[in-house]
């Protein structure tokens, strides 16, 4: 994770004082051949480097294929980045979101629990996180009073980059136009399904 918060020195000082587990991946003994379909549980504890919110290292898979996550537990955002254009998504228990074949992605807990959720995607797609470090993933997702604000982060891009930009609100929760989530409600739907169902 080193080097990929923004304030590096608060990140130094946090590592020196305990270097606390800020997330773990509890991956599936699911062979990663293009047969199969990896899946793991991830877990993001609640915190931050200075402003910045505990985010996983992110990255784009080595061959374009998609991913589906589903939230288990806590608040937190989805970061998407196709290396022009930047979307964030919420997650939440129940909510079933999607990444598109292509872009980066990162998730961020928005909230003071541990935020956990399900993501599955396709065997033998491989993982890029060196793009990630360099370029980042678009956006930053700063601590803002009880809720969290979403920022443009620099990704020497600066031309023609859009980037949907949140206000701050509540954990968990993101503002955005209508433009915006009509735009994302075609790629995340949210279903809280029924005990019993699968
Ligand atoms: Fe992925």
């Amino acid at each position: 994770m080193a080097g990929l918060y923004a304030e590096r020195l608060a990140w130094r000082l946090m590592v020196e004082s305990g270097d606390p587990v800020v997330y773990r991946v509890d991956a599936a003994p699911v062979p990663d051949t293009a047969d199969q379909l990896p899946f793991a549980v991830t877990t993001i504890q609640p915190g931050s480097v200075g402003d910045e919110l505990f985010m996983t290292r992110g990255h784009r898979h080595r061959e374009p294929s998609g991913e589906v996550y589903v939230g288990l537990g806590g608040h937190g955002l989805m970061v998407l980045y196709d290396g022009d254009e930047t979307r964030v998504v919420e997650i939440s228990p129940g909510t079933v979101a999607y990444t598109p074949p292509g872009w980066a992605h990162r998730s961020v807990n928005t909230g003071t629990e541990p935020f956990r959720f399900l993501a599955v995607h396709p065997g033998g797609v491989g993982q890029d996180h060196a793009s990630i470090a360099a370029g980042g993933c678009g956006a930053r997702v700063l601590r803002a009073g009880d809720g969290c604000r979403v920022v443009p982060a620099r990704t020497g891009r600066s031309s023609g980059k859009r980037a949907s930009t949140a206000e701050a609100g509540a954990p968990g929760e993101v503002h955005r136009s209508p433009a915006e989530a009509r735009r994302e409600a075609g790629e995340s739907r949210r279903r809280r399904r029924p005990a019993g169902s699968s």
